[in-house]
This record gives C-alpha cells, structure tokens and sequence, in this order.
C-alpha cells in the first residue's frame, strides 16, 4: 500500500483539506496526556471533523488499553482514526484499527487479520520511532511484549509537522533521537537489507550526523525539520528489513531497569556492533562476510568516521556527551540466563552475525556493568 506523507513546517493545516476530500466526519484521536500542550493542537481541532479523544493507554501500551480504545471507536461511531502522538499512541491506532471489525465476543489476539479499510492518519510528535511509516505495532499482553504486523497498519496519512515537536521535553528528545539513529543503522546491517531499504538508512545516518548538535540546542528551526525527515526515512528503513539484535536485546532493559525505548537500544547498539566487528566468522548474511565488511565501512562513512571501529567509538562518545543513562552497575540480582531468554529469536535471525546465549549473556554483562 503506497503511503500519503505530508512534510514541512505548518502541514497539519492541510489536515482539513484531507479529511474534506475524503468525507471523514468523525475521528477516534489517539493521543497521550500532552497533546493539551501541543502547539498544533489548534490546527488539529480545526480539522473540521469531531474528534473522540482516546487518551487510556500506557506508554507501553496494553491490549486491554486497545480493547478499550476499540470499544469507544465503534460506540462512538466513528469513521477514521488519527493517532497524535509517539510511537505509544500511533501504535495503539494501528490496534484498533485492526480489531475495530472482530468479534468482540473473543480475545482479538486470537482472530485473523484483515484489511478494515479504515482510515488511519499519523501525526508523530517526537522524531524517533518512525512508527508514522511502518506496519508494525508493539503491545503488551499480561506483560509479554506483541509484536502486531499487517500490511494494512501503515497509516494511509503521515503528516510530518516539525511545529508537533515543539515542547518535547530535553531527555525525550535525545532518546528518541537514538531510537532514529539505532533504526538507521541496524536497518543498514539487517540481512534483510535491500538498495532501497539501504538508501532510507543512509540518508537517515547521514542526517543525524549533520544535524544531532543542532536538534538538541534546539537554535536551529531547521532541524527539527530535518531531524524528523530523517526519523521518518530509518522508520522506512525498519519497514522494510525490521530492526536487529539492539533492538531485541533492549525489551528487556526497558522492562527490567525502566530504560525508554531509545534510551535502552543505545546502550546495548555499541556493544553488539563491536562484537560483530571482532567476530566476522560468525556471519549469517548470505551475501557474505565481505559484503558485511563492507558494510560497516559504508555506515562509519555515513557518520563522518574513518574505520567501522572510529565509529562505535563515535557513537560511544555521542552517548556520554548525551548523559545518556546506564542500567545501575551491579544492580541485576537475577540469572543472566533469564534475561537471555528473553531475547526475541525472530529479531536475532535479523541480526548479520549469529549471537548464541553466551555471546548475549557476555554482552548484557558488559552493558550492565558500564561505568558512565
Ligand atoms: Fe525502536
């Protein structure tokens, strides 16, 4: 399904216009507890639809929290639905959106999927998780994190408003930053990787590279703008190949130390990047261990760096100038083996060097002993 995007300053204007052309009277909006504080809250309620707020969802989203979300889209009658928010509220609209026509008699986990067919726009409010762009969803059921894939879920509407990143908070900024950035460059490496899935990743490095400083000094109007392109393109990226093992290694940092997202993703992306440079023998990519090489020195060029190595380093550095957080040395009272296990296999496969239970037992030692 080809996706409409709407990009650039003031774009939620164009809202009404697009919801007009299409006849959409009534929206389910998705939003978190600070869309009130939003600058382009007014655009959005001049959209000229009636919006019924649905705001009962947690950041790490539960399928009673779509069930409910879902009960309040059908009572309301609704006709589309128009997610406001992070990669929480987005991914909550891509549920309802698929449960909005199940049975609502029967656990919809266990229901086939299908095309609804109904309408759902994305306006992201940070530039991180590319969420706007994809067709995954990830949510919670008693606990255990579900990954929710169908091709209908991308939204049909992303509008892409820098004004909607106005007010994220400093801390937020940074990790969801890092989300972008990890996106970009596990997408690169995946086995998965296409030219096309390849070009989104580097466009997206390249634009963190130039613009990170300017983003987070917040001086520069310019590069939100950029920097929410460039999320954007690595959730391209991600569309294609789905993410690698920093990704599957960091649900479990996040459910066990209360790590954000991007936060968590940053601190385990170094650790594994420099276990693949030192283990080329354990390649998995088909296309070979010189195909990955090159690889790594194509993704340190992208980010100004001289040798694969130069950049893990630079990386190790952007997280310290950062003050990005660590899990608290010494703070895991459990068995590694538990944590583990926890690994996502499917995620793994992804990942361009093979990472047995020793090898991911030796890595999450080293990140929970990091001394910041
Ligand atoms: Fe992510």
């Amino acid at each position: 399904m080809e996706q409409q995007i709407i990009a650039g300053a003031g774009s939620c204007r164009q809202l009404r216009g697009y919801l007009r052309e299409r006849g959409l009277q009534k929206l389910l909006l998705v939003c978190g507890g600070s869309y009130d504080r939003l600058r382009i809250r007014e655009e959005i309620e001049a959209s000229g639809a009636e919006l019924v707020r649905f705001s009962g969802f947690a950041p790490n989203p539960r399928y009673e929290d779509v069930c409910e979300g879902t009960a309040l889209f059908r009572r309301a009658g609704c006709d589309g639905i128009l997610a406001v928010g992070g990669g929480s509220a987005i991914d909550v609209a891509k549920c309802v959106k698929l449960y909005s026509k199940m049975d609502p008699g029967r656990s919809y986990l266990e229901q086939e999927l299908s095309d609804t067919g109904v309408p759902l726009i994305a306006v992201p409010t940070t530039a991180g998780t590319g969420s706007e762009s994809t067709h995954f969803a990830v949510i919670y059921f008693q606990g255990v994190k579900q990954s929710v894939t169908h091709d209908s879920i991308l939204p049909d509407l992303a509008v892409l408003d820098p004004e909607a990143l106005l007010g994220l908070p400093l801390y937020q900024k940074k990790s969801t930053m890092l989300d972008a950035l990890c996106q970009a460059i596990e997408s690169w490496w995946s086995v998965n990787a296409t030219a096309e899935s390849i070009g989104y990743a580097r466009r997206a490095a390249e634009a963190i590279r130039d613009v990170w400083a300017a983003y987070i000094d917040g001086a520069e109007p310019d590069a939100a703008e950029r920097m929410m392109l460039a999320a954007n393109d690595a959730g391209r990226a991600i569309n294609i190949t789905q993410t690698t093992a920093p990704h599957a290694m960091s649900y479990k940092l996040t459910s066990l130390y209360g790590l954000p997202h991007g936060n968590a993703v940053a601190v385990c992306l170094p650790e594994v990047w420099g276990y693949m440079l030192a283990h080329p023998e354990k390649c998995t990519d088909v296309r070979g261990a010189g195909y990955l090489q090159g690889v790594f020195r194509d993704i340190a060029g992208a980010l100004g760096q001289d040798s694969p190595q130069a950049a893990v380093d630079w990386f190790r550095r952007l997280m310290q100038t950062l003050e990005m957080r660590y899990p608290v040395a010494g703070s895991w009272p459990g068995e590694w083996r538990e944590m583990v296990q926890a690994v996502n296999p499917t995620r793994l496969k992804n990942n361009p060097v093979a990472l047995d239970e020793g090898a991911l037992q030796e890595l999450y030692e080293r990140i929970v002993r990091h001394e910041a």
